[in-house]
């Protein structure tokens, strides 16, 4: 289907062909939209919680582009004989306050009976065409940085099997519901070289996407890497999503691990839900990156640097934990 004809135009930016964040299509020399979708069954109890998670995961592809959301449809599925509208109710409401907070108006959708509730949105935004950030523009010597702990896999399983703390719930469900506007704003200002947002392949899938697309390779330094709270304790009881036991199986194909260990390297495939955006920047500006990323209400981690592409591993390119 990627190569057939209706996946290709000349006024198409990014497409289903590479495997960047969202679609970006040219309207005018300068505006072109940003289109992304992602809906998912619910990652936490309260039913206001992932209504706002949802939001603001669906949201995040525009923001990884560089791109403003402008407008939303949500997707419903819900078990009608099963559930009570009232939850949906709650679902929507909370949707809708990430959308406020984003300015991005809600313009219609969609709801279907369902077997099980699934909720999101279809998100349009705009950037220009000039100004998208790829997944692509990496170069050896760049700074790599996160600007959002993770581990939020681990813990929306521990929370579904009742194995953690209400502190260590809170700041799990505040990461996730935390919108990358400011994150995006700071790397507009400061210029990236590249960026992605990590999401359900986990920082080693969405890294391994990047390298592969900058055809470069990246040193990451496992110490570096922030994490949630109790993330490594689940990590180590065995409370780990099967999504991100299938992420560890896939990036052992592109990554060396050196002496991690497998709790370290299941931390490193944790599949999140609107984790921190990821960033590639040349290396001087980095700490201007992290100064402008705290002016904007979010933070930002060095975990490592890219380096010249490495074929001894294939063509695909390499992570190496040191
Ligand atoms: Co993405
Ligand atoms: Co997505």
């Amino acid at each position: 289907m990627n190569n057939s004809a209706i996946t290709r135009h000349d006024d198409l930016l990014v497409g289903i062909g590479g495997s960047d964040d969202a679609g970006v299509y040219r309207i005018t020399d300068d505006i072109a939209l940003v289109q992304t979708v992602d809906f998912f069954t619910p990652i936490v109890d309260e039913a206001y919680d992932w209504g706002r998670i949802a939001a603001a995961n669906a949201l995040s592809d525009v923001y990884a582009m560089g791109g403003t959301p402008l407008t939303a449809l949500q997707m419903v599925g819900w078990p009608r004989g099963r559930l009570p509208f009232d939850l949906l109710g709650d679902v929507l409401e909370g949707g809708a306050s990430i959308l406020e907070e984003a300015k991005c108006t809600l313009v219609g959708g969609h709801s279907i009976d369902d077997t099980e509730p699934k909720y999101g949105l279809a998100v349009t935004g705009v950037v220009h065409p000039d100004e998208i950030f790829g997944n692509d523009g990496a170069r050896s010597g760049d700074a790599l940085i996160i600007t959002k702990p993770i581990g939020t896999g681990l813990i929306a399983t521990g929370i579904k099997r009742g194995v953690v703390e209400q502190s260590v719930r809170d700041a799990a469900v505040a990461s996730m519901s935390q919108l990358n506007a400011g994150a995006a704003r700071a790397m507009r200002r400061v210029g990236v070289s590249a960026a992605t947002d990590v999401t359900g392949f986990g920082l080693l899938g969405h890294l391994g996407e990047m390298m592969r697309a900058s055809e470069v390779s990246v040193e990451i330094e496992f110490d570096a890497v922030p994490l949630l709270p109790d993330a490594r304790r689940l990590a180590e009881e065995d409370v780990i999503p099967g999504g991100s036991l299938r992420n560890l199986e896939a990036a052992v194909r592109t990554t060396r691990f050196g002496d991690l260990d497998r709790i370290g390297q299941i931390l490193l495939a944790d599949a999140q839900t609107n984790g921190g955006l990821l960033l590639t920047i040349e290396a001087p500006l980095a700490n201007a990156l992290l100064q402008a990323l705290e002016d904007e209400g979010a933070t930002g981690y060095i975990i490592g640097r890219v380096t010249d592409r490495d074929f001894s591993d294939g063509p695909t390119g390499v992570i190496n934990v040191v």
